[in-house]
């Protein structure tokens, strides 16, 4: 359940204060990449509080990708990249975003979601929520049906929810 969840997050995650630049809690998800068994209980649960009906599984390079994978895998469902700047063929979309440290350039290939797809964006930390809020414009490009977004981490006090509009918001573990 979600208490057995967050003691595991808890377990798993590790802060770097500082990093990448000072004033940043950097939390880093290594430890639960590193553990099979830890990462199957939190994909399995993840799994258990996306919306059914989902098509589609977007994921933001990199943390994005090798969360996302196994979701949409697990789930029987595709899975779109959304991929930073320079590194897509063809003519794909472009969005350009602020995010907790940086800039930075998102963009998903042409033809990479087709028009009305039920569509779930993940990622595994909102912090500003500007990747997600770029990621939502990329989407909603395509006339995709966005029905959320969800995260493995939540970082609550630094506002990304509310960038993101009237979205469903969810989190495995969300964090003050
Ligand atoms: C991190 C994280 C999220 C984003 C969250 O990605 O994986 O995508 O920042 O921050 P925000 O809510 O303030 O936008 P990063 O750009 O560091 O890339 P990475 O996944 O390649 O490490
Ligand atoms: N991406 C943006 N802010 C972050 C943080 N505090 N820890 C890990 N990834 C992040």
């Amino acid at each position: 359940d979600r208490d057995e969840i967050a003691a595991l997050m808890r377990s798993h995650i590790a802060e770097f204060p500082d990093f990448p630049e000072p004033g940043v809690l950097f939390r880093d998800i290594t430890p639960l990449l590193a553990d099979g068994a830890a990462m199957r209980r939190v994909i399995a649960y993840w799994c258990s509080i996306l919306p059914p009906d989902v098509e589609y599984i977007v994921g933001t390079e990199a943390r994005g990708f090798v969360l996302g994978a196994p979701l949409a895998y697990e789930l029987g469902v595709g899975f779109v990249p959304v991929r930073k700047a320079g590194k897509l063929p063809g003519s794909p979309r472009s969005v350009s975003y602020a995010l907790e440290y940086g800039t930075a350039t998102v963009e998903i290939a042409q033809g990479g979601l087709p028009a009305g797809a039920r569509t779930v964006i993940v990622d595994d930390l909102l912090a500003t929520g500007g990747t997600a809020a770029a990621t939502i414009e990329l989407v909603r490009d395509f006339d995709a049906e966005l029905l959320g977004a969800s995260f493995l981490i939540e970082l609550e006090g630094l506002g990304g929810r509310e960038k993101l509009g009237d979205l469903p918001v969810d989190a495995v573990w969300s964090v003050p």
